[in-house]
């Protein structure tokens, strides 16, 4: 049996290959002079090169085209050619399926420039392409990273639901769902309906996860959340990824802390886990943007380089306000007291005026969910948002409240159903205990450490209003 291999590993160990039989299998990038294939099995932004044997079939040679699958069995030899340390000399060629040359010339397929919104409207082909392949590595990298962190940290990952009958953020539209008739059941009596009652699609695991924590200490979560707002930005899709760990007996200053060191550990671990991939993309980058040489590079390494800036609300009004008055900017929104912050305030605090990632502290309760500690002022609650250059808000989260009338009352004031959250209150009466948590939006880590102008270049199949394709 001639063992089969990735050609990421046949890269990796080229020495140890020389003179070794091997199978590989993948995808035809290129094939020049009738004799050299490049093949890409989606485990490496590199590829391999065939030398195809004189003694192959004719017809096996004619169903060599871009795009086509195939099995290759060959010997490694080193490459005489400079571009490559190793190539392949084929002995054996299969031909999964050969794609017709008519077929490519339409598709993204075709080796030459397409724009990423070509890209988007083929979707399912992308995947073989070399920029939304690194992409999709490193998302995958991302992920691994955060598990490994919370794993190394004690954390344990809990499901929550996907299915709800609760908006937990209180802001913005949900999507509802029903097997329900909903032209036929006029009246609508929710109580026929499946679950017995109104449900949708939930935005946050937050509440369980708090439910959860408050037995296991420090749990998190990681999984799709829904929303239904009609935001057609770079930023927001309406069904993301969210990463939110829950954590008893901790305080906001806590939770700031473990943000920050999570941020930068993940950051740190792609660094480490995927300079390849982050090599191409910083090269892209300069093409299109013109960026400067390592742009990419360069702003990771400046997350990592410093603490992050810990604001308070109240003390970036003051500084937008002076801002403002040194005529040093104009903004669209007025600044006052009391506001919730505009992307144009956002971006301004951390490209202009610190440039570094800056965290917002205790914001006014009139902006904020119901579920946020309240401070002694009676008006700012332990809310903090982590601001980063180009995303803007990357992290939200707060520390709970846990003191059972206050949580009550804030629930009257924000007209959120204590009785849905019968079950949620009842965790401050069975031993309550101050704890904290934060919601990261994975998509917009993910477009932040890619680089990418746009949130739906680095998802595989995104889902934005007037959009579900796929
Ligand atoms: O600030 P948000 O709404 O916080 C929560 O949902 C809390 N329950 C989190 C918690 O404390 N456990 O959302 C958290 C993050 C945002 O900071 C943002 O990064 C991301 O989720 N996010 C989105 N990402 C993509 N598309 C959207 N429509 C997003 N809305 C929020
Ligand atoms: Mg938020």
């Amino acid at each position: 049996m001639i063992r089969k291999y990735s050609v990421k590993e046949l890269l990796n160990k080229e020495k140890f290959f020389i003179d070794k039989k091997v199978l590989v299998e993948g995808w035809i990038r290129s094939f020049r002079h009738s004799i050299f294939i490049s093949l890409n099995d989606g485990s490496t932004i590199q590829n391999i090169q065939i030398i195809l044997s004189n003694k192959l079939d004719k017809n096996i040679v004619k169903k060599i085209t871009i795009g086509s699958s195939i099995r290759v069995i060959g010997i490694v030899k080193k490459s005489i050619g400079i571009k490559q340390y190793i190539e392949l000399e084929s002995v054996d060629i299969t031909i999964y399926e050969s794609v017709e040359t008519k077929i490519i010339q339409k598709s993204i397929l075709q080796p030459k420039k397409h724009s990423l919104e070509k890209l988007r409207e083929q979707a399912h082909l992308r995947f073989r392409t070399n920029i939304f392949s690194c992409i999709m590595r490193i998302r995958h990298h991302i992920a691994f990273g955060i598990h490994k962190y919370f794993h190394k940290h004690g954390f344990f990952y809990i499901h929550t639901p996907i299915i709800t009958t609760l908006n937990c953020e209180g802001t913005g539209k949900m999507f509802q769902i029903t097997t329900m008739d909903l032209k036929k059941n006029k009246p609508i009596d929710y109580e026929k309906d499946f679950f017995k009652c109104k449900t949708y699609l939930s935005v946050s695991g937050q509440l369980e996860a708090e439910t959860a924590s408050l037995g296991l200490g420090k749990v998190y979560t990681f999984g799709p959340v829904f929303r239904a707002e009609n935001s057609n930005t770079s930023r927001h899709l309406s069904e993301f990824w969210m990463i939110e760990p829950e954590i008893a007996f901790y305080h906001l200053e806590e939770n700031i802390n473990l943000a920050e060191n999570f941020l930068k550990f993940i950051i740190k671990y792609i660094v480490d886990n995927s300079m390849e991939d982050l090599i191409f993309l910083n090269q892209c980058l300069e093409k299109w943007n013109q960026k400067k040489k390592n742009s990419l590079l360069e702003k990771l390494e400046l997350i990592l380089k410093f603490p992050f800036k810990k604001i308070s609300y109240t003390e970036a009004i003051r500084i937008l306000d002076q801002e403002e008055k040194k005529k040093k900017i104009r903004f669209l929104h007025p600044i006052i007291w009391g506001m919730d912050l505009q992307s144009e305030h956002e971006q301004y605090l951390v490209d202009k005026y610190f440039k570094i990632p800056v965290i917002i502290f205790d914001y006014p309760c009139s902006i904020k969910a119901f579920y946020m500690r309240m401070n002694h002022d009676g008006k700012t609650v332990r809310a903090m948002d982590i601001l980063f250059p180009e995303i803007g808000e990357i992290i939200g989260g707060s520390q709970r409240e846990e003191r059972y009338d206050i949580l009550l009352q804030r629930m009257k004031d924000t007209n959120t159903d204590k009785n849905k959250l019968w079950w949620y209150l009842d965790t401050r009466r069975f031993g309550s205990v101050p704890h904290s948590g934060f919601g990261l939006g994975f998509d917009r880590l993910v477009q932040f450490i890619t680089g990418m102008n746009n949130i739906r270049d680095v998802i595989p199949f995104p889902r934005v209003p007037n959009n579900a394709e796929f």
